[in-house]
């Protein structure tokens, strides 16, 4: 028998998508109504600093899935839509075209926004943030090889965009205020090498400097830095981070401290209302903390998460964080959060420029930086969610194969 509910969701991103996605594979037959201010379809956002600003991707090589699936799954998607109040007393969300749905139980996925950056000249034209598709385009559009870039920000965009500009033959310069290179996901070890490999491959980087002013007619000319500095640039990318979306929550009365508390079936405050993806504040088991984590993977998984929680079969959720990125010939990925640790243990293999550092503690792994080695920090994650104490001259020993370690 059909049901007849109707499970709302309030952002088409990679979350509100898979929410949508799951609550059918989970055989959910009644109303499910995706609400995206975007004009797009949920996409994937990776390719927006790299392959879409490289123009090897276009806008529908970045959708999760075709439009035909959203109708063969009977799914109501509302883009171009904004959600502006949630009633939780009629159970009603109003939307921007005067027009409103009502929930049986409903999904808040409304992700981040960039932090902006109020200096002077901030309203000139070439001046980019990069969140969206519409962003990624714009900043397409200003490319010229040879030109000369701004990049205000030395974390996973700024570095993204300067390594894709680097190879579409722009020379960029990262102006960075922190002392260290993606400072709140890399340790410093990791921060220096990636100072490296950025000049190596012709990217200028200032540490502990911030943009005072951008000045130009009309359009950027030029940016005036603390360090005294004046830039000539044909256009600057600001990456300085991201604000979570939560006022709509707020607003209606939900529970928000950096971001949308959630318990670990994605339940927020209100039992008919779920949230899952960069917005949440959640419980992480693997780390005893709440975080809120700004990843891919989290989008996708606490996203299938929320929804079997929306259908009454909800499973804790709580992995270890995992993040990647693609800069000049490096793949970078990280599992954890290391903060605290006292010993690390590497394993090198020059010929390919590939290298894993575990940071342990207790002899037990609480995180790990890989370069170019994806298939040895899987089994770091195995062996850091199996908690085994290993010492460092035993992990550190390329002789024994990591997968043997497992067994150990
Ligand atoms: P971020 O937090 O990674 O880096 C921001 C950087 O800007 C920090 O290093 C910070 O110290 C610096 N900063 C802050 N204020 C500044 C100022 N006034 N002047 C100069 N530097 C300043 O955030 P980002 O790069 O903006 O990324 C936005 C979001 O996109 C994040 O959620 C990030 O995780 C996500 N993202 C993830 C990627 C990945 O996992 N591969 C790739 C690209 C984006």
């Amino acid at each position: 028998m059909r049901d007849t509910r109707t499970f709302v969701i309030i952002g088409a991103g990679q979350a509100g998508g898979w929410i949508a996605k799951t609550l059918r594979a989970e055989k959910f037959t009644g109303r499910v109504v995706l609400i995206g201010e975007e004009p797009y379809l949920p996409y994937e956002r990776p390719p927006l600093s790299k392959a879409a600003l490289l123009g090897e991707v276009d806008v529908d090589g970045t959708y999760f899935w075709p439009p035909e699936t959203y109708d063969a799954l009977g799914i109501e998607v509302l883009p171009g839509t904004r959600a502006t109040a949630i009633d939780r007393a009629t159970k009603q969300v109003s939307l921007d075209n005067s027009d409103t749905r009502i929930y049986d139980r409903l999904a808040i996925t409304t992700g981040t926004r960039p932090r902006l950056l109020p200096i002077d000249g901030a309203e000139l034209t070439g001046i980019h943030y990069l969140r969206s598709i519409d962003d990624s385009l714009a900043i397409r559009a200003d490319i010229r090889k040879g030109s000369k870039v701004l990049i205000v920000g030395g974390g996973w965009i700024g570095l993204e965009v300067a390594a894709t500009l680097s190879k579409l033959g722009c020379r960029s310069v990262v102006v960075e205020a922190a002392d260290r290179l993606c400072g709140r996901a890399v340790t410093p070890d990791i921060s220096n090498w990636m100072v490296k490999l950025h000049q190596d491959n012709g990217v200028e980087v200032r540490l502990g400097t911030v943009v005072e002013r951008f000045e130009g007619v009309s359009r950027l000319e030029r940016a005036l830095l603390s360090n005294g500095e004046s830039i000539d640039c044909a256009f600057a990318v600001i990456g300085i981070g991201v604000i979570a979306n939560t006022e709509l929550a707020a607003e209606a009365g939900i529970a928000v401290e950096n971001g949308i508390i959630v318990d670990d079936l994605c339940r927020t405050s209100d039992p008919d209302i779920f949230s899952a993806g960069d917005v949440t504040n959640h419980p992480n088991k693997q780390l005893n903390r709440r975080i809120r984590l700004e990843s891919w993977e989290n989008a996708q998984n606490q996203g299938i998460a929320a929804a079997k929680s929306m259908l009454d079969k909800g499973e804790a959720y709580g992995e270890i964080p995992w993040f990647w990125s693609d800069q000049h010939d490096a793949n970078i990925q990280m599992i954890g959060l290391p903060e605290d640790w006292d010993e690390t243990a590497t394993r090198e293999n020059p010929a390919e420029a590939a290298f894993l550092t575990m940071y342990l503690k207790g002899g037990i792994i609480v995180g790990a930086i890989s370069v170019n080695n994806a298939r040895e920090i899987r089994v770091a994650k195995r062996l850091m969610q199996a908690k085994k104490v290993l010492s460092v001259d035993y992990l550190a020993n390329t002789d024994i194969k990591m997968q043997a370690m497992l067994k150990a």
